[in-house]
């Protein structure tokens, strides 16, 4: 018997030392931690239960019968993030380039199917150089197999993409299917077509870094949502965020012990808004100031920044936060905040997660280069999402909500269930000034009498009285009272039924 479990002991050791010390030890100079140093960040102590250690692959192609790792280039099995149950792969690098083959597919396959069965969370860790070369078709095949599971899991499980080397042609894929994708700086690099193939095709010159390196993809394409300085951050950000998470769609969003008071008032918040309706404010301000213990995570920081979207928790709960930011852009909803912001809602509305609405905007941005990019479609889905989202939505207007961005942005129209308005409101189709230039296209008149109808037009539309005398929001409240309210106003939609009619799936513009 001590045989056995010496047997046992040396397997398992081999196995852990995936391709071996100097590739281990390449992997640490490179800034880089190997497959099971990641998980160990990842889970709590001890708690990481691992399937398929002994997995090899078949391929017999190339001389690889000879070269048969244990584990097969990829570490799976399941482990708890602060106690709540997840499912995790992370690809050894140092077992042939972490390369996909159809046997290291099906692990993955193996954990995500375990996911779907018990609800719970896919974290994918991904550093690989892709389809396994050697295998051909048996590879791809394998990656097909994973992306129908990213599919069917899209909605049902959270899924996140945390991506720490090389991820390269079909392989972005997968992660562009999950619910989050997460890359570290100056170590992992996403692209369909790396710099060489691009060079040979467009004759362009161009850095992995340049083309799709952490900064491209949460600046300029949006593909990823957040950025750290290295794997050991990555891995302490996402547990930050997995604690934020239903565990999956049938779940209530976690309660968590919370020390602030629902009711605090915050007096700062009643001179948030400056006297001139032109001087932008940090929205970030409020949302913290609402939070409990202004705990705020925030989702595709550095993209669209005029429009603010992420977590925060009250009385525990967590709620996913969509604001209009003034500092950018005056807040204006175009192409990239409305994607941006639609894909945020409708992730809170697979996993029931409860909407706050902060609001201030004046409308959508004008131009050719937005109309000719497809503002209408784009901005279409955030009114789409909004209008579809079943999940309890509270609102609150703390400054402009003019025209169809009114209406957009989670409005009572659009079955907001609790639709409040600080008394800074202007709830109007336009501003003021350029609603004089229309209504008195015929008779503008001189600086005077533009002047008159301009107070005019404020007086009668530049407050939210209009609307709530319609019922169109429900109470004006006090800047201060802002948590208090949507605290409240949570806990009353707490037990909120609402369907839409049964369809098969509606037809989001895409
Ligand atoms: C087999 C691979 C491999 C792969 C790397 N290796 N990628 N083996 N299949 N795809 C092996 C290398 O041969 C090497 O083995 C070891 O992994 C480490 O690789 P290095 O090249 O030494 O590392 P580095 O210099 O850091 O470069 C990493 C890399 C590069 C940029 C990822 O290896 C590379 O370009 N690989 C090929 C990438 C690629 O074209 N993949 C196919 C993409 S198409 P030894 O034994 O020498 O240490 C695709 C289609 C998916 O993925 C489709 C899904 C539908």
């Amino acid at each position: 018997m001590k045989d056995i479990l010496q047997e046992l002991d040396t397997r398992r050791g081999n196995a852990r030392l995936g391709g071996g010390q100097k590739r281990i030890d390449a992997q640490h100079e490179k800034g880089k931690l190997t497959a099971r140093e990641r998980i160990d960040l990842l889970l709590d102590e001890d708690s990481f239960e691992e399937f398929d250690m002994f997995v090899a692959h078949r391929c017999t192609d190339f001389g690889m019968e000879k070269n048969r790792p244990y584990g097969d280039g990829v570490v799976t099995g399941w482990g708890t993030i602060n106690g709540r149950q997840v499912y995790v792969f992370s690809q050894d690098f140092t077992v042939l380039g972490g390369s996909v083959s159809h046997t290291h597919a099906m692990k993955i396959c193996k954990i995500m199917d375990m996911a779907m069965q018990n609800g719970a969370p896919v974290i994918g860790i991904n550093d690989s150089g892709g389809a396994r070369i050697q295998e051909g078709v048996d590879s791809l095949a394998g990656y097909g197999e994973v992306f129908q599971r990213n599919i069917e899991a899209s909605g049902v499980v959270p899924q996140i993409s945390v991506i720490t080397g090389p991820c390269a042609g079909g392989a972005v894929y997968s992660p562009a299917m999950t619910d989050f994708i997460f890359m570290v700086r100056d170590s992992s690099y996403m692209f369909v077509t790396g710099p060489d193939v691009v060079k040979t095709v467009t004759n362009e010159q161009v850095t992995a870094e340049e083309l799709g390196g952490a900064s491209t993809h949460t600046k300029k394409s949006s593909v990823a949502d957040g950025a750290f300085e290295n794997d050991v951050e990555a891995m302490a950000e996402v547990r930050r965020l997995v604690d934020f998470l239903p565990l999956n769609n049938r779940e209530p969003v976690p309660v968590r012990p919370f020390f602030d008071d629902p009711d605090r008032a915050e007096t700062s918040l009643d001179t948030l808004i400056p006297d001139n309706p032109n001087m932008p404010y940090d929205m970030k301000e409020l949302i913290v100031k609402v939070a409990d213990e202004g705990d705020f995570y925030e989702i595709q920081e550095d993209f669209a920044k005029n429009m603010v979207t992420g977590f925060i928790r009250l009385e525990g709960r967590t709620v996913g936060v969509v604001a209009n930011q003034p500092m950018v852009l005056a807040g204006c909803l175009d192409i990239d905040s409305s994607r941006k912001a639609a894909r945020f809602v409708r992730f809170c509305d697979c996993f029931e997660i409860p909407i706050l609405t902060f609001v201030d905007v004046p409308g959508f941005l004008p131009g050719t280069s937005q109309e000719h990019n497809g503002v209408i479609k784009h901005g279409a889905k955030l009114l789409f999402a909004y209008g579809e989202a079943t999940v309890p939505k509270v609102t609150v207007i703390t400054r402009k909500a003019y025209g169809g961005a009114y209406v957009v942005m989670s409005s009572k129209h659009l079955r907001g269930d609790i639709n409040y308005a600080w008394p800074t409101s202007e709830i109007a189709v336009m501003g003021a000034k350029g609603a004089t230039e229309i209504i008195h296209r015929g008779d503008l008149g001189d600086a005077e009498k533009i002047a008159k109808h301009t107070a005019d037009y404020e007086a009668r539309f530049a407050n939210p009285f209009v609307a709530a005398e319609r019922g169109f929001i429900d109470e004006v409240i006090q800047p201060r009272s802002t948590r208090k309210r949507v605290s409240r106003a949570f806990a009353a939609l707490r037990h909120k039924k609402r369907k839409l009619p049964w369809k098969k799936h509606d037809n989001i513009p895409l």
